[in-house]
């Protein structure tokens, strides 16, 4: 699907523990003090019913009554349609208004996240996978967040929160290997790499420079 017209839209991507929540709402600060009027930080999944109820599967508090959670293909779908809504309802309004979307996580979190739990080592649940999401309004830029998955381990173990459906170790780094590939598999897309590691200052400014080398002119 084609970009927006208006407005920048702008994607926060990485395992969990990368960063991407600090960083979203680092950047949409950074952007308002720059003095963009229209800023709008956002994620997935969203606030919206679908995504609520995903939040509800991923911590454990929705169960089928065999106590299993849902396969990968029912969370694609769900993740699907929860993007659907968000982009209705949150992220083309604000292109639209000539404003600045940064979502936290968008199609490829599910590119890497239902792919890899998938099993079925990739391809095959890749192509699916992109052609549930074949309209979603494309980012003008995605920015991986790269952190070895032990630190990721580490920043997570500190939060003290119970882990969350896809946060085991092992699953941790095949989806590390996966983002350091994201772009073989969104071809056309822009996807800048960056080194997640260090300060949230230090992390911020680079990620600061692959937004502008997206949108300033040089
Ligand atoms: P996360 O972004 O870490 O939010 P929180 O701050 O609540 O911990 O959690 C979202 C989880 O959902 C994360 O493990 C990635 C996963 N996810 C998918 O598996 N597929 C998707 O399409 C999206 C958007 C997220």
């Amino acid at each position: 699907m084609a970009q927006p017209v208006r407005g920048r839209f702008v994607v926060v991507e990485g395992i969990d523990g990368a960063g991407t929540t600090t960083q979203t709402a680092r950047l949409a600060d950074r952007l308002r003090v720059d003095g963009l009027a229209l800023v709008r930080a956002t994620r997935e999944p969203s606030e919206g019913p679908i995504g609520s109820m995903v939040r509800q599967i991923l911590t454990g508090r929705i169960v089928a009554p065999e106590g299993r959670a849902p396969g990968w293909a029912t969370m694609a779908l769900l993740f699907a349609a929860d993007r659907v809504d968000h982009v209705e309802s949150t992220i083309e309004p604000v292109l639209a208004a000539g404003g600045v979307v940064l979502s936290d996580r968008y199609d490829a979190s599910s590119l890497a996240y239902q792919s890899v739990s998938s099993g079925r080592g990739g391809d095959d649940a890749v192509e699916w996978i992109r052609s549930l999401n074949r309209h979603a309004v494309r980012p003008h830029i995605t920015i991986v967040l790269d952190v070895a998955p032990d630190l990721a381990a580490a920043r997570r173990e500190s939060r003290g929160e119970p882990a969350q459906l896809y946060e085991q170790n092992e699953v941790q780094r095949a989806l590390a290997l996966f983002y350091r590939n994201l772009a073989k598999h969104i071809p056309g897309d822009r996807i800048v790499i960056v080194d997640g590691t260090g300060s949230v200052e230090t992390v911020h400014d680079r990620v600061y420079a692959a937004y502008q080398s997206a949108f300033i002119p040089r």
